[in-house]
């Protein structure tokens, strides 16, 4: 059977109290939308629609090519959004999928599973349910002699049917023609005066067919329609990613503080210390260690690096190397194999060559550091003056004095040393030591004569 998905995000969302349409908020580190699309493309269909109450680059810009578009200018109900599909839908022969951009704990397995069962029965649509304990705000599946008769929504249930503890998830799957056909007979004779898709059903009840229903857990039919809601789907989808890392080799001793995005990815081997989140695009070598306290965003990790207490963002760090602990490695950093990036350590946009270390209390700006280098405690590259940023280079096996400042531009050549303390404003050549401070003075009996003082004074 041909199969094409009508995705529903044109409500208001108005319970989330924000500027952002509800469906472009995150969860797992994505718009909740794309994690519906990227379940619903594994459906392979022919046709995936979303419906949205206004279109905008920022939804092309996020969810590509794969996605169709229409506008539901009014939110006149969910019978009403699904009929903008229509005109898209015209020659299509098949089941219409419907799923909501705001349920984004559905996953692939089921919904291939909805699709078989609804295949394998004569019904004209199965809708998707599940058993609540608090049912409250669902519409209920009304049942006589056990098979669906209609659903009725919370504001129109009477207290026997609010009872009901089976609900309606908003999935269905539904052949095409007959979707529509039902669509144009729903009335908006109800206390929110919408066009309730839920109709539909009832209707095709009423003309002697069939409608099966495909229970699923609570979990994967779990709405967000607030920011309570949202933190709670968010847990869920946490709990659902660290628990597929942990089937994979992956060690996460303490899960409950432990946040892990949808695409990253980890090698076996790797241990996840408590408190530390992986986000973006992050991807860990094997038997990496990462954490405690740590934050990898957007980052790679090479095989058998450490990182504790430290904050990553868009860097590359190779195999074999130390991060940490506090330091903080910025956009556009490269730490090669073996290297050591110490306390309280910040490196921006620089290259730091293997062997070489950066072991306490530094700034690394715009540099580039090459093998084998040693930077002292507290030194740091000058790359701004106000104006534009310039450049340090800091050649092979060279070693530099604690306390060096390098006023960029400046190049500090191959096993060059710099002496502690200096400001080094010129190019240092190879094999050369580059010191700038004044000469040092002793004052003999300074600390005889000044205690001396003291005592006087006292008498
Ligand atoms: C709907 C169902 C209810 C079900 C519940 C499951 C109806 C009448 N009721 O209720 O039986 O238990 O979902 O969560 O269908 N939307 C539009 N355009 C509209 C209205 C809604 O695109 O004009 C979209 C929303 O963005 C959302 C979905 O449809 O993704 C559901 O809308 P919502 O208003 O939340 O429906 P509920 O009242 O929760
Ligand atoms: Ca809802």
């Amino acid at each position: 059977m041909d199969l094409a998905v009508v995705i529903l995000a044109a409500g208001s969302g108005t319970r989330m109290k924000s500027k952002l349409p509800k469906v472009l908020h995150h969860v797992a580190g994505k718009p909740m939308v794309s994690h519906v699309v990227k379940e619903a493309l594994k459906l392979k269909p022919s046709r995936l629609i979303l419906v949205l109450a206004k279109e905008s680059e920022n939804f092309k810009e996020i969810l590509g090519d794969d996605v169709e578009f229409v506008e539901q200018k009014e939110q006149l109900g969910t019978a009403h959004a699904v009929g903008q599909a229509q005109p898209l839908l015209k020659d299509f022969k098949g089941n219409v999928l419907i799923l909501y951009g705001d349920t984004p704990l559905i996953q692939y397995q089921e919904l291939e599973k909805l699709n078989e069962f609804h295949n394998k029965s004569k019904a004209a649509a199965s809708v998707v349910t599940a058993k609540l304990d608090n049912p409250s705000g669902y519409g209920r599946i009304i049942r006589s002699d056990s098979k669906i008769v209609r659903i009725v929504e919370e504001k129109e249930a009477s207290e026997k049917e609010k009872a009901i503890q089976e609900i309606n998830s908003g999935m269905y799957v539904i052949d095409s023609r007959m979707l529509f056909e039902k669509i144009e007979k729903v009335q908006p004779d109800n206390n929110k005066k919408e066009y309730y898709l839920t109709d539909v059903i009832g209707i095709l009840v009423d003309e002697g067919l069939d409608v099966g229903a495909f229970e699923l857990g609570a979990e994967e039919v779990m709405g967000v329609n607030s920011r309570k809601e949202l933190a709670a789907v968010s847990r869920l989808i946490n709990q659902r990613i660290i628990n597929e890392w942990l089937e994979n080799g992956v060690t996460i001793n303490d899960p409950q503080t432990v946040y892990i995005e949808s695409d990253v990815q980890i090698e076996p081997d790797c241990v996840v210390q408590p408190h530390t989140f992986l986000k973006g695009n992050t991807k860990l070598g094997s038997d990496c260690e990462v954490g405690p306290f740590s934050q990898v965003i957007d980052s790679e990790i090479g095989d058998k690096s450490k990182i504790t207490f430290s904050v990553i963002e868009k860097a590359k760090i190779n195999s074999q190397s130390v991060i940490g602990p506090y330091s903080h490695i910025r956009p556009g950093t490269v730490v090669g194999e073996n290297s050591k990036i110490g306390a309280f350590s910040e490196v921006k946009n620089s290259q730091i060559g293997a062997r070489s270390k950066v072991p306490h209390l530094s700034y690394i700006g715009d540099a580039q550091i090459e093998e084998d280098v040693n930077i002292g405690a507290g030194s740091i590259t000058c790359n701004y003056d106000g104006v534009k940023k310039e450049k340090t280079v800091i050649k092979k096996g060279a070693f530099i004095g604690s306390d060096t400042m390098f006023v960029a531009p400046v190049t500090i050549g191959e096993n060059a040393v710099t002496g502690a303390g200096s400001v080094i404003t010129d190019d240092v050549p190879a094999n050369s030591l580059g010191l700038e401070r004044s000469e040092q003075k002793n004052i003999a009996d300074y600390a005889k004569r000044k205690k001396k003082k003291k005592t006087d004074s006292r008498q």
